[in-house]
């Protein structure tokens, strides 16, 4: 199986930035392509001072930071992508610009057995393969957030992909990530967010029905369940904007009540709040 050398990240964002980091700590090239100079500046402070938390942390010596850095490096053109093994896409869930960026990137991808794939939360694959010419290739492959922290890949073949990829994939993640896998069908949400998703909604619905107070909410499932942070909070975490996005493409799958986005999450986005990376969702942070 031959080894990904060469990974294209699109979107450098929370998920981005992470799937870049961990795949350079990794001793792979990888090139990170941004919407301009300001947001390809931001996503390289980001990830710089994640690396820098790292050696703080005693998790990484200063001299694999500073390979690390050397081998991260940030563009605006997708054309610089002409030479990947591997892209993975991990721009906004928003199923409009990522079929067109798939059609775009299909045309730059010289390597005949390059790999598409998206970190998508929710969008079903088939519908970003059909916008190549090659299907076989294309797949979700999908991290969690933080993505330095948390050991899952899901891999989503969809029925066009091919075993040899999803073999390629399945390599990557374990052997050269040291992630843990599993196999869902190409179902909007696949396994952890069709199960997961239904439950952050449910949490909103009931702080927006005046039930209990944000912080009881979350303090019952952390005390009350021992899970890391509660679902409000985690909400916030996963970004309002992007919940909502992956809430509405499950809808439009489904068609189910379950979810469907409560209206105070959406009052929230038309407010400006979109969680912890804007500064203020159920939270404020500083
Ligand atoms: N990058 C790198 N490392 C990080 C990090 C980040 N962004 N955030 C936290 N860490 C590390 C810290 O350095 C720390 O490491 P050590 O234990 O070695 O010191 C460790 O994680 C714990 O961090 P903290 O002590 O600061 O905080 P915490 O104990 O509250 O943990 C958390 C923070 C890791 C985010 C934890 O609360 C958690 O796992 N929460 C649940 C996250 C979750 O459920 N994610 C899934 C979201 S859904 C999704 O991703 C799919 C989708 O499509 C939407
Ligand atoms: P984010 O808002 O933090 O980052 C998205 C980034 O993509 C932004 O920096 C934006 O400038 C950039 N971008 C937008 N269009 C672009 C384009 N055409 N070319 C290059 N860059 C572009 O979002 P995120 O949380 O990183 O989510 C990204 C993807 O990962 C979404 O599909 C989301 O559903 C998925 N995902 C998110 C989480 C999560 O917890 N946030 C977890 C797993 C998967």
């Amino acid at each position: 199986m031959t080894k990904i050398e060469r990974l294209g990240v699109i979107g450098g964002g929370q998920m981005g930035g992470g799937i870049a980091e961990v795949s350079a700590r990794a001793g792979i090239d990888v090139i990170v392509c941004e919407v301009n100079n300001d947001a390809a500046r931001a996503g390289r402070a980001r990830l710089w001072k994640s690396l820098d938390r790292a050696v703080q942390n005693g998790k990484l010596t200063e001299a694999d930071r500073d390979e690390t850095q050397s081998r991260l490096h940030f563009t605006t053109t997708l054309a610089d992508f002409d030479d990947r093994d591997m892209v993975i896409e991990a721009i906004a869930e928003d199923e409009e610009l990522k079929v067109k960026l798939f059609a775009e990137l299909d045309k730059v991808l010289a390597a005949p057995d390059a790999i598409l794939a998206s970190n998508t939360s929710s969008i079903p694959i088939a519908k970003l393969a059909s916008a190549t010419e090659r299907p076989n290739q294309v797949l979700g492959v999908h991290f969690f957030n933080p993505v330095p922290v948390l050991k899952l890949v899901e891999l989503v073949p969809s029925l066009l992909t091919s075993a040899e990829t999803v073999e390629r994939a399945s390599a990557f993640a374990t052997e050269q990530l040291g992630k843990e896998t599993i196999r869902a069908q190409d179902r909007s949400g696949f396994i952890v967010n069709a199960l997961l998703v239904p439950y952050l909604l449910s949490a909103i619905r009931m702080l927006e029905g005046g039930f209990a107070s944000a912080e009881d909410i979350d303090k019952g499932m952390v005390l009350g369940c021992a899970h890391p942070m509660g679902p409000l909070r985690l909400s916030d975490l996963v970004g309002l904007d992007t919940l909502k996005a992956i809430a509405d493409s499950m809808y439009a799958e489904y068609a189910e009540p379950t979810y469907a986005a409560p209206p105070l999450l959406q009052r929230m986005l038309d407010a400006g709040l979109k969680g912890k990376k804007s500064g203020k969702g159920f939270y404020d942070y500083d």
